[in-house]
């Protein structure tokens, strides 16, 4: 075989690693030796399951989170939750926060072909959610993340967040779902088609 042609088979196949290992997505959390999350790989390929939104102009120019709320699980865990009602250990729950389209009303809505309402425009955050019973018992099994509140890219690796940041108020709404908001995330409970 010549020299060209081989050179030629040896860059189709690193090309073809590369490719492969891009499109499988991450599943289980990644830890660093210091316990903070790897920034999750891949999320934008797994199941979109809403995305509520708490607009600015809705909430005295104030809300905590004023974009949408796309919130992201994996296939496999999706499938589990479909099946048993709950999401196994080391289930990672991925919300992105994406910006509304600037408003054209008081209430911070837009006109468009659709209709008048709120519409999606730029990437601006991600906040996580990992279920572990052994690094997060303390707070009903989940550890809560944040990877930054702007546009990406987003921090490589985060720090769980103090229980009065994030937990404390899921345990307060949603403690009897698993901690998770599912009454607004029809997808999660819909009969399979
Ligand atoms: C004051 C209450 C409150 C606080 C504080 C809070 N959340 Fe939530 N969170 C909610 C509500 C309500 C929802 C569902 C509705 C929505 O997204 O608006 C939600 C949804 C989520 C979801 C999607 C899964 C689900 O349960 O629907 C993730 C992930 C999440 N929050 C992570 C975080 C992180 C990380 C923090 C801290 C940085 C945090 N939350 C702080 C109330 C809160």
């Amino acid at each position: 075989m010549s020299l060209r042609l081989t050179a030629l088979i040896g860059a189709v196949l690193a090309i073809a690693v590369i490719v492969s290992s891009q499109s499988s997505a991450q599943r289980g959390p990644v830890f660093t030796e210091d316990g903070d999350l790897v920034l999750p790989s891949g999320f934008r390929q797994w199941v979109c399951l809403g995305g509520p939104i708490t607009p600015n102009a809705l909430n005295d120019g104030k809300a905590q989170f004023p974009e949408f709320h796309d919130v992201y699980v994996d296939e496999e865990n999706f499938r589990h939750y479909q099946r048993y009602g709950e999401f196994p250990e080391g289930t990672i729950l991925v919300k992105e926060l994406v910006l509304a389209q600037p408003g054209e009303y008081p209430d911070g809505s837009v006109d468009s072909a659709s209709g008048r309402g709120y519409f999606p425009s730029a990437l601006h955050g991600l906040d996580v959610m990992v279920k572990d019973s052994k690094r997060f018992g303390n707070t009903n099994n989940w550890g809560f993340f944040t990877f930054g509140h702007q546009a990406p890219p987003y921090k490589p690796f985060a720090k769980v967040m103090p229980a009065s940041q994030c937990a404390y108020c899921h345990i307060a709404g949603v403690a009897s779902t698993d901690m998770v908001w599912v009454q607004f995330l029809p997808v999660l409970t819909a009969k399979i088609p």
